[in-house]
């Protein structure tokens, strides 16, 4: 049988992710800061504990492996492998797109694989937000793909400017809020909401806590490009909007701003590639940590054990920065330490 459009769709997405040909050129902002060393510490590096409490289980690393693939063979084997190296490190892992899943159940292997081999961490199920907006069975959608692998929380990615340069994109996202707020009322999981690339701002985030998402991943500009991975699908370049959204960096802490109101997980992605820009995003008020690119190419490149020994990396990087700071816990560092760089001349 031939591949759907989207099982095809998904494999392209793959393929272009492998290169570096869609990676942003504008940077995620967070090299705009840097740290304040503070000699005096008194911190203990071999006492520093990164644990930290999300969807009321205590995880390894303040980091989530972001929602990727499902839907295509090729989605087996990368998410069995990313699945097995979540379980290992005690973190979070989310699948791609369960919109393939909504249409037969040809490749509900690829996504199962997940919860097979991810043990008891979270799995986190996806859909978009076209989806939402036009699904008129929203809520059994919902459960089929809660179901699919056994979901700790529902992932919505909200993408209108992969919509709008997609060629089979649907950009009307009407109804998205009023049905978002039925489905969060309905589910029994948590709904996280997320971009993919284009950042959430303060007041876009207002709106998805005013109908109680659990949380929020900003997933902003600085790492992967998809208007750049749509166009290249397409053949087509539009330097303006390839390079449209908001700085990973930005987003986190205008976001961070609305913790004083709201009770929420701030999940900061888009461009986390090493544990410097890691221990920013939660020096700037994320809770959790998140990447996927990366990760892709990573898993590619040397299998699960590239994947742990990168994270382990990268939390031992964050560690030596919460020392050089003087700070024993992320809560610390989130009150601590960073400046932006003119402050330091
Ligand atoms: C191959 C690939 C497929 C993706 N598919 C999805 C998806 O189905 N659903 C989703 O919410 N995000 C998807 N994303 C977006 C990521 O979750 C993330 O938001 C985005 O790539 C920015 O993070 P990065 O800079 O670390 O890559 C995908 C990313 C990659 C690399």
């Amino acid at each position: 049988m031939a591949a759907s459009k989207t099982s095809e769709r998904k494999k392209e997405h793959i393929q272009l992710c492998l290169t570096d040909k869609v990676a942003f050129k504008k940077s995620n902002g967070f090299d705009e800061y840097d740290f304040e060393h503070f000699a005096i510490t008194e911190v203990d590096f071999s006492k520093i504990d990164l644990t930290t409490r999300f969807l009321k289980k205590d995880i390894s690393f303040p980091f989530l492996i972001s929602c990727m693939t499902g839907g295509t063979s090729e989605a087996e084997r990368i998410n069995e492998k990313l699945a097995i190296a979540a379980k290992e490190l005690n973190i979070p892992i989310g699948v791609g797109s369960q919109r393939q899943a909504l249409e037969d159940n040809k490749h509900y292997a690829t996504y199962k694989v997940v919860r097979e081999n991810a043990g008891s961490v979270h799995v986190l199920g996806n859909i978009g937000a076209a989806q939402v907006a036009t699904s008129k069975t929203i809520v059994d959608d919902f459960k089929l793909m809660i179901d699919l692998v056994e979901a700790d929380a529902m992932v919505v990615h909200i993408n209108p400017l992969q919509e709008l340069l997609q060629p089979e994109g649907e950009p009307n996202f009407d109804g998205l809020l009023k049905n978002l707020e039925k489905v969060i009322a309905k589910t029994s999981i948590p709904v996280i909401c997320k971009e993919v690339g284009s950042g959430i701002s303060k007041k876009a985030a207002k709106h998805l806590l005013e109908i109680g998402v659990y949380g929020i991943d900003v997933a902003g500009a600085g790492g992967t490009s998809w208007a750049a991975v749509e166009l290249q699908r397409n053949k087509k370049t539009d330097a303006y909007f390839s390079e449209w959204g908001l700085p990973t960096s930005y987003c986190v802490k205008t976001v961070a701003e609305l913790k004083s109101k709201y009770n929420f997980k701030l999940i900061a992605s888009g461009g986390i590639n090493d544990g410097v820009d890691a221990a920013k995003a939660l020096a700037l008020g994320a809770d959790i940590t998140a990447s996927a690119r990366i990760l892709l190419q990573e898993v590619m490149k040397s299998d699960v054990e590239g994947v742990i020994s990168l994270i382990h990396s990268w939390f031992e990087t964050v560690k030596k920065i919460m020392y050089l700071t003087g700070c024993s816990s992320i809560k610390q560092l989130t009150k601590n330490g960073l400046k932006r760089k003119e402050e330091l001349v």
